[in-house]
């Protein structure tokens, strides 16, 4: 099991090139801009500022990562932020390039949706590229605590549809405000956790 409250931060990349190899499985947090990766993390490790958020999209702009024991927790910048100059789109398409493809251990990746609204063009993108690059992942959808019962329920029927095959991807209904979801997001982790001593 994971003792979550030893987890402690480890390094910043903004740029490709400075990306250290991967020495141990990663677990990554993906999605737009102010969709709530870094509120995520805070919430799951339950922590206050572990990981910088913010009201203003594109808080995080390099790659955060988070170590605990055996495992490393990646905290991507977000996507799909309309006012960022050409140059910085460049260097985050560079610097997520790099991340998903240069061989990584990335053992699972949480890709995180706002849970009221339908998945973006890019979000499209992103499901369709981890898809098909066979990595493993689990879509955990945002701000549950927006939308009453019965709204979630409509939803988590919506996006089964919204997205294609959407019926055979993991869906989490997760709230940073009200710890809904953060159990079975941490039973996932242990998971991970426990495959990697079994592992070794
Ligand atoms: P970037 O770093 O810009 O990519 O954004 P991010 O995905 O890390 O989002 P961040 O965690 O900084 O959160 C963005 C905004 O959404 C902040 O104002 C958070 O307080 C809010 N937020 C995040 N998660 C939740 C949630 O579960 N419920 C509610 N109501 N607000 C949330
Ligand atoms: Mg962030």
């Amino acid at each position: 099991m994971l003792n979550l409250h030893l987890v402690q931060f480890e390094s910043s990349y903004g740029v490709s090139a400075q990306l250290p190899p991967s020495n141990m499985p990663e677990i990554a947090f993906a999605g737009r801009s102010n969709v709530g990766k870094s509120s995520m993390i805070n919430k799951v490790f339950n922590q206050k500022s572990l990981a910088r958020v913010s009201s203003k999209p594109g808080k995080t702009v390099t790659i955060n990562f988070f170590r605990l024991g055996e495992i490393r927790f990646a905290d991507l910048p977000g996507y799909g932020y309309a006012q960022v100059a050409k140059s910085e789109k460049q260097r985050w398409s560079e610097l997520m390039e790099c991340y998903f493809s240069s061989g990584r251990n990335i053992a699972l990746i949480f890709q995180l949706l706002d849970m009221r609204h339908a998945p973006s063009e890019d979000d499209q993108r992103m499901i369709d590229y981890l898809k098909s690059s066979g990595f493993c992942f689990v879509l955990v959808l945002t701000k549950a605590d927006k939308l009453s019962k019965s709204q979630q329920n409509e939803r988590l029927s919506a996006l089964k549809n919204e997205i294609p095959d959407g019926g055979d991807i993991t869906m989490i209904p997760f709230s940073a405000q009200t710890g809904e979801g953060v159990s079975s997001v941490v039973e996932m982790m242990n998971k991970i956790a426990t495959e990697n001593i079994n592992r070794s």
